[in-house]
């Protein structure tokens, strides 16, 4: 039993349900892949992977992660999104993952690893098409082919590659540069199919392009954020909220007109107030920069957090909640409380980022229930 009260609460049946709309986006004979990299974006990837056990694969960004998943039983396919790195490509064959190739240097590393097993090993080539991150060039794609085609122990049994813009409005842009990445990723399928690979599972889409891009889907679809509830452009189906962050009220104290809290005292109470301390803070995964703008719920009400979040605390003006706020009382900094919600959308916009930031952002000092 945790001492503090402060917590994160994971609705796996929400969880679960998201992974249904993503499903029936997807629609038949297209696999699902649930991305739970990051932890599961914070959720906690190890209790996340077996509530998504529906889940046709896994998506982690590192080799550890992928291990991670395999210690506590799961046998559903993970995909490396990240590939394997210079000292991963064992630790891929031991666990049975599967790795993301887009590196001369990874292919002979992986094809050793593979002979020495005795195995063939299923990869899952990478282009990139415009994200400019990972991925072998388009321009280099053809060169690449010709030099793979010495590692006898890989089988290509994936091609994908990743939009940088999936989730901006189709008739922006944005929309126009994720149908040139799609048209990339085409040419390269082609040049890839003439050269007699066959991959069994292409797939390019992330949230967004789940959403809006049906003709991108292919063979499988990667949603991450949209699990957890959080909907990554318009247009997407009701979904439900995954994650709850909340605490108690440590103490309250009445202060004075004219009053400062927290460091630099950048804020002054205008009248008398009661002022709430609660025990999260930038420690927690709370940002700093949600002092003076984020809203807690508190007494079913909406309350200001007052000064900047110090790093295991931050201070909330109830003035106004009708009832007397006292020690022990629940606050909501991510979820609902009564008829009121603080959203993550919201949150990520006071803190000028995004839903991703936030949710991957609550640290190992915060329980997840
Ligand atoms: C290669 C790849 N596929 C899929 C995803 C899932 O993206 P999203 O959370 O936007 O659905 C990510 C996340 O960044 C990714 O890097």
């Amino acid at each position: 039993m945790p001492i503090r009260p402060t917590a994160a609460h994971v609705d796996i049946e929400a969880l679960q349900h998201n992974l249904a709309v993503a499903r029936a986006l997807a629609g038949p004979g297209v696999a699902v892949l649930a991305a739970v990299k990051g932890d599961a974006y914070g959720h906690g990837a190890v209790r996340c992977a077996r509530a998504l056990e529906a889940a046709d694969w896994f998506g982690v960004a590192l080799v550890e992660e992928g291990a991670q998943l395999r210690d506590a039983g799961v046998q559903t396919p993970i995909l490396c999104l990240g590939g394997v790195g210079r000292y991963g490509a064992e630790e891929v064959v031991r666990r049975g993952l599967v790795p993301v190739l887009y590196d001369e240097g990874d292919a002979e590393r992986l094809d050793l690893a593979a002979q020495a097993a005795g195995v063939r090993l299923a990869v899952h080539l990478k282009v990139d098409t415009g994200m400019g991150r990972l991925g072998v060039p388009l321009s280099h794609f053809g060169r690449f082919l010709d030099r793979f085609a010495r590692f006898g122990s890989l089988e290509v049994a994936g091609f994908m590659t990743h939009y940088a813009t999936a989730d901006a409005p189709p008739d922006s842009a944005g929309g126009a540069f994720t149908r040139e990445q799609g048209r990339r990723y085409a040419e390269a399928l082609a040049t890839l199919r003439a050269r007699g690979y066959g991959p069994r599972l292409c797939h390019t889409v992330n949230s967004g392009g789940l959403v809006q891009y049906k003709s991108l889907h292919y063979d499988m679809v990667r949603p991450g954020i949209l699990l957890y509830g959080a909907a990554p452009c318009a247009g997407t189906p009701p979904l439900r909220p995954v994650l709850t962050v909340s605490t108690q009220v440590l103490v309250v104290r009445d202060l004075p007109a004219r009053a400062s809290v927290s460091y630099n005292r950048s804020f002054v109470t205008k009248r008398p107030s009661r002022v709430a301390t609660l025990p999260v803070g930038y420690a927690d995964g709370y940002p700093r920069c949600l002092g003076n703008v984020a809203e807690v719920l508190i007494g079913g009400r909406r309350c200001p957090v007052v000064g900047v979040v110090c790093m295991d605390l931050c201070m909330v003006d109830v003035t106004e909640v009708p009832q007397t706020v006292e020690a022990g009382d629940e606050a909501v900094l991510l979820g609902v409380q009564g008829d009121e919600r603080v959203t993550v959308e919201e949150i990520a916009g006071w803190a000028k980022t995004i839903p991703y930031e936030i949710l991957c952002g609550f640290s190992e000092r915060v329980p997840r229930l």
